[in-house]
């Protein structure tokens, strides 16, 4: 496996990868390193089969406190435009299997911007979620202005981004931020159990799904109901459909294979 120095790599149960943002000098800040190690993680993830799901998680205190503003201090505006950080971040939100967020403490700036990336947040009740960038004088540059009004309306996204104020676990969860909230020393055994959940079920299915609703924000609603109709058709088409159907009939549990 490849060797990381800002991120750490696990696999804790089978079909499930982990991966750990580990800055903690930086409390987590996502330097151009650690956002390429993470890009690079993710791309590995993608080509191996034995991975169903990632998880990624930060420490107990922070999940990511954003871009890292020291490394951001010495961009002049042209080392801005060739930073290879945007090819990164694209990377991160090309990445097709299921993506779940465990979020502890502070998430912040990009790393809200990168838990917003993932499929599904399940935060501990310490988590504080904000978008600072407007203390610092600029806005969110990895998506947040449009992810965060998707995901929570303009009310509230405003407030966020314009004030810089963070919201609680509770209040996101409220919002639909987060889909769960935990006590925080279970956020990230929650969501490895989510994680193993859905790495149980067929891989095609799951990513027919992920790519059917991530592209209701891209499409008019007549033709997200088509894409829909058609992925639902190509299923059709499956083994895995099969064997899920046997197994009900047989009231077994089913084996999907990924074919
Ligand atoms: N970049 C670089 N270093 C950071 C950092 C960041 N985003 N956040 C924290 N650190 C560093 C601190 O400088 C400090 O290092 P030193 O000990 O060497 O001074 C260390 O991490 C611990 O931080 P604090 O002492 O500040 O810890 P705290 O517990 O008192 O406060 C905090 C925690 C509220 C998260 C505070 O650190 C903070 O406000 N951080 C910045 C948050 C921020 O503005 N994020 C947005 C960044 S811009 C961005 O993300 C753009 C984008 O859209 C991509």
């Amino acid at each position: 496996m490849t060797s990381y120095s800002d991120i750490l790599v696990d696999t804790p149960v089978d079909g499930v990868q982990l991966i750990r943002l580990n800055r903690p000098e930086a409390h987590n800040a996502l330097r151009t390193t650690l956002l390429g190690e993470l890009s690079q993680a993710l791309r590995d993830a993608e080509q191996d089969d034995q991975v169903h799901v990632v998880v990624i998680t930060g420490s107990e205190k922070v999940f990511a406190a954003g871009a890292d503003i020291k490394e951001m201090a010495d961009l002049s505006p042209v080392g801005i435009w060739k930073d290879k950080r945007p090819q990164h971040w694209n990377s991160i939100k090309a990445f097709q299997k299921p993506f779940i967020a465990a979020v502890n403490g502070y998430c912040l700036g990009g790393g809200m911007e990168l838990a917003m990336c993932a499929d599904i947040i399940i935060a501990g009740e310490d988590a504080q979620f904000g978008q600072p960038e407007i203390n610092l004088g600029i806005i969110p540059g990895a998506g947040g202005t449009q992810r965060l009004i998707r995901s929570v309306g303009k009310s509230l996204a405003m407030k966020m981004i314009l004030s810089g104020e963070f919201i609680k676990a509770g209040d996101a969860l409220t919002a639909g931020l987060v889909a769960e909230v935990t006590q925080p020393e279970l956020t990230l055994k929650r969501a490895t159990a989510l994680a193993k959940t859905i790495a149980s079920k067929s891989p095609i299915a799951v990513r027919v799904a992920k790519e059917a609703i991530l592209a209701a924000y891209e499409t008019p609603l007549s033709q997200g109901l088509e894409l829909e109709r058609k992925a639902f058709l190509f299923l059709a088409s499956t083994d895995d459909r099969q064997e899920g159907i046997q197994a009900f009939m047989a009231k077994r549990p089913p084996q999907f294979k990924g074919q």
